[in-house]
């Protein structure tokens, strides 16, 4: 560390305490510096929004504030009214980790932490955590570290344990050894030409990861919105009830995959993926787009939408904006996007009853309360019909001894149900319109019957 800055951490440590043995890492104060106008969307939303990301990452939220900031202080953005203010909120609830919802200076960091004896991250560090943690392709996985590591490398008062990445985290909220070693330019120069190198590599056998994804026999479903939309609580509520031997093994390789059986008995994989932020910090565009990377694949995107959010229209622009540039027009356009107004147990009777009534209703947009599991039914329902608009929905009875006929089916369509009947086997199947004319052709005279 160069000793100018030494010296001015001295000073400020002087100034600041020791932390409490109570404190917890992972008890958090969450401050939205507010800055004048705020533009669309109000301080208190930004606080809300700020939260929400905290929530995302396991953090346990023991207070948030609003923080005026009429005139920025290079050492703490904050004044030092509302520094030491903070400092005695910090000490009595046990605050061991401040986010600070803005962009702060190595040094402005530096000091808040010492002055709130606590560690302190600002919103591109929390958000990197968040992705980090999110990040599911190799590639995403790369983009998010790059991400980091330049942010890293922008700060060189912060250190880091190592730098291999560790899943879950880059170690912005602490670990051990966090003082230890010292960030060192050429070191994550290095990294970063080798991830470079790496990330092109990915590039060119991108091809193969799409063959494998490919096998996977179910549709992929993607839920997609801004955070603190209701995401993970419909994810939670579509899934909730019954549970896969292969949820387990979701659950240990990606906690956001699960299947779900749709009304129709049909089997799918819904996939939840990081919201997004309003004013993503720029340095941080790639790797959030790699880390909607999946959704590229999924048969069906469904945009969550807080419909009690004052910003609803301008938040579902944004989304719609991005889906386009990741190269998703076609999902928007060939109506493969079901969009969930969400929260409407907040709306007052006038607008939930507009939002549901069959005549304001597109048949692509659902009512529901991801809470409550009001209208969720209904959204099951139109996942099926989208679902099956592309794929033929037959009944077939087939004699015992068709064994090929049958194993045919398993391999080339979706296998619904099955029952062995007095007069054969019976089975509900699912097929492309090309495959039920190749079955036909080769074994006519199935009984067959369109569902
Ligand atoms: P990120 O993970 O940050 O992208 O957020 P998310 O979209 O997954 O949102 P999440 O499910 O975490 O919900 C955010 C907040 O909204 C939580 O406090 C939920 O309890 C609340 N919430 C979600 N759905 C509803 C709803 O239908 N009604 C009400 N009143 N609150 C809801």
């Amino acid at each position: 560390m160069p000793p100018k800055k030494a010296k001015k951490h001295t000073e400020v440590a002087a100034a600041g305490r020791e932390p409490t043995s109570a404190r917890s890492a992972r008890r958090v104060l969450v401050v939205h510096p507010a800055r004048g106008p705020e533009g669309a969307r109000s301080a208190e939303a930004r606080l809300d929004e700020a939260q929400g990301l905290s929530h995302a990452i396991d953090l346990e939220i023991a207070a948030a504030r609003v923080v005026t900031v009429r005139e920025p202080r290079p050492a703490t953005l904050l004044g030092q009214g509302k520094v030491t203010e903070l400092a005695t909120l910090c000490d009595e609830q046990g605050i061991g980790l401040v986010v600070v919802d803005a962009p702060l200076t190595p040094v402005q960091q530096r000091n808040l932490e010492m002055a709130w004896s606590a560690k302190v991250i600002d919103r591109t560090g929390l958000i990197l955590e968040i992705f980090s943690a999110r990040a599911r392709t190799r590639e995403g996985s790369l983009q998010v570290e790059m991400a980091a590591l330049s942010y890293q490398r922008s700060r060189l008062v912060r250190s880091w344990t190592h730098l291999e990445r560790q899943r879950g985290g880059f170690g912005f909220l602490g670990g051990p050894g966090e003082s230890q070693i010292e960030a060192d330019r050429r070191l994550i120069d290095e990294r970063l030409v080798r991830l470079k190198r790496e990330l092109i590599e990915v590039a060119r056998t991108r091809a193969l990861h799409r063959r494998a994804r490919q096998r996977v026999p179910y549709p992929v479903i993607a839920l997609v919105g801004y955070t603190n939309a209701g995401k993970s609580t419909l994810f939670n509520r579509l899934t909730g009830g019954a549970v896969f031997a292969d949820d387990q093994l979701f659950a240990t390789l990606d906690p956001t995959l699960r299947s779900l059986v749709l009304p129709s008995g049909r089997r799918c994989i819904l996939s939840d993926t990081v919201g997004f932020i309003s004013d993503l910090p720029t340095q941080l565009v790639a790797a959030f787009r790699a880390t909607l990377e999946e959704v590229v694949e999924a048969d069906l995107v469904i945009h969550v939408r807080d419909a009690s959010h004052a910003d609803s229209d301008a938040q579902a622009a944004d989304v719609h904006a991005v889906l386009r540039e990741l190269g998703l027009g076609s999902v928007l356009d060939r109506d493969l996007m079901i969009e969930a107004m969400n929260k409407i147990d907040r709306l007052d009777d006038e607008a939930r009853a507009r939002l549901r009534a069959p005549t304001a209703r597109q048949p692509n947009t659902v009512a529901i309360s991801a809470v409550t599991g009001e209208g969720c039914d209904d959204l099951l329902a139109t996942i099926d019909r989208r679902l099956r608009n592309g794929r033929t929905v037959v009944d077939l009875v087939l004699p015992f001894d068709a064994g090929q006929a049958i194993h045919w089916l398993y391999r080339h369509g979706e296998v619904m149900a099955r029952e062995d009947a007095e007069d054969g086997v019976r089975l509900t199947v699912g097929l492309d319109p090309e495959d039920l004319a190749r079955f036909e052709e080769r074994w006519p005279g199935g009984a067959v019957s369109q569902a």
